[in-house]
């Protein structure tokens, strides 16, 4: 019989944390004894996803001795104070929060991208998964920087209001709902109304004067891909709730036509949908083409007008899905191939 895995996920309750057990179910992860757990408020609570009832148990006084693989996504103090616990108890930690992500010795992990790096985990025990723009974007451009190498990167961001959590998505669903009562609209997670408006800021000013998710793109490109890449990001809150979208444009070391980009992406390998059709709806789009979708979408594949080597694309995904919860459930999937 083949092995099966304690697996603990920490922010059962939360946009991520569901997913993921989601995500275990779908792709049948083997799993032996699957533990749920979130604050003390949510202790004894039942949680049912895809028909199946599962009761949560408090993080604070939960023992990791029997934990395998443990999924922690209930943000970075709580990833802070409790990850090195389960690693003590010989669990492996995959890291869905900011926390550990620029340690040298923390691998940080997009398997198509960068999968070979996991083996370097054994020195903390931990893995990080990156963010969620970071990962669709460079899922998109990883097979095209292997045949023609990308020198810089200007890209802007669409990002859906799930990316900040349960209570974001509410916070838009309330607030259509005022704006269309003709109700006082109420804002408590974004610093301004997010429902019919765009918000150029994710996360807390840098000294820079960009956004931290800004620089999350910046370190994480040269972390995972290419050092050498320079990223000039501009990222931004959109009212969708789920998938994120970026406009991306590549500046590369040679010309490389469209045409090319297309057949890169259209490889069966390239692990990308490609949706690119000169019509009316011939590109992906956040509410249709990702809605229960793991993949990375790109369309609108097309020369840069303004620059010698320049590519533009629209890089379309699932940002609880593979941009956080599918993207650390295939890393829990390497890991048991090769290492547990
Ligand atoms: P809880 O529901 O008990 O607050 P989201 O990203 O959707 O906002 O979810 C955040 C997740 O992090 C939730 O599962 C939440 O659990 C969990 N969480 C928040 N604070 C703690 C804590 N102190 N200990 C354990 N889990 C926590």
């Amino acid at each position: 019989m083949s092995k099966k895995y304690n697996i603990a996920v920490v922010g059962a309750t939360g946009a991520v944390g569901q997913m993921m057990i989601q995500i275990l179910l779908e792709r049948k992860f083997p799993v032996k004894k699957l533990d749920l757990l979130a604050s003390k408020n949510s202790e004894g609570k039942k949680i049912n996803i895809s028909g199946n009832n599962f009761k949560v148990k408090s993080l604070d006084n939960f023992d990791f001795q029997e934990t395998d693989i443990a999924l922690f996504s209930a943000g970075a103090a709580i990833s802070k104070k409790y990850a090195s616990h389960a690693t003590k108890n010989n669990a492996v930690v995959i890291d869905n929060t900011s926390f550990f992500r620029y340690e040298k010795n923390v691998p940080l992990i997009v398997p198509e991208v960068n999968g070979k790096e996991i083996s370097c985990y054994k020195e903390t025990g931990i893995i990080a998964n990156p963010n969620c723009s970071t990962i669709q974007m460079l899922v998109a451009i990883k097979p095209i920087h292997d045949v023609c190498k990308i020198k810089r990167i200007n890209v802007c961001t669409y990002q859906a209001v799930s990316g900040s959590g349960n209570l974001a998505i509410e916070e838009l669903k309330d607030q259509i709902n005022a704006y269309t009562q003709n109700k006082n609209i109420e804002s408590k997670i974004y610093p301004k109304q997010i429902a019919f408006n765009v918000i150029p800021q994710i996360d807390k000013f840098m000294d820079n004067g960009y956004t931290k998710e800004e620089m999350k793109m910046v370190w994480e490109t040269k972390k995972i891909l290419d050092d050498a890449i320079e990223v000039n990001p501009t990222t931004v809150r959109v009212p969708v709730f789920y998938g994120h979208s970026e406009a991306v444009h590549l500046e590369l070391e040679e010309k490389i036509s469209a045409n090319k980009v297309k057949e890169i992406l259209m490889d069966k390998n390239s692990g990308v949908i490609l949706v690119d059709e000169h019509k009316d709806g011939g590109y992906p789009c956040a509410a249709n083409e990702c809605e229960d979708s793991n993949e990375v979408f790109v369309g609108r594949v097309r020369e840069d007008i303004s620059i010698q080597n320049g590519i533009n694309m629209w890089v379309v995904s699932n940002n609880i899905r593979k941009g956080a919860a599918y993207n650390s459930i295939q890393i829990a999937e390497l890991l048991i191939k090769d290492y547990l």
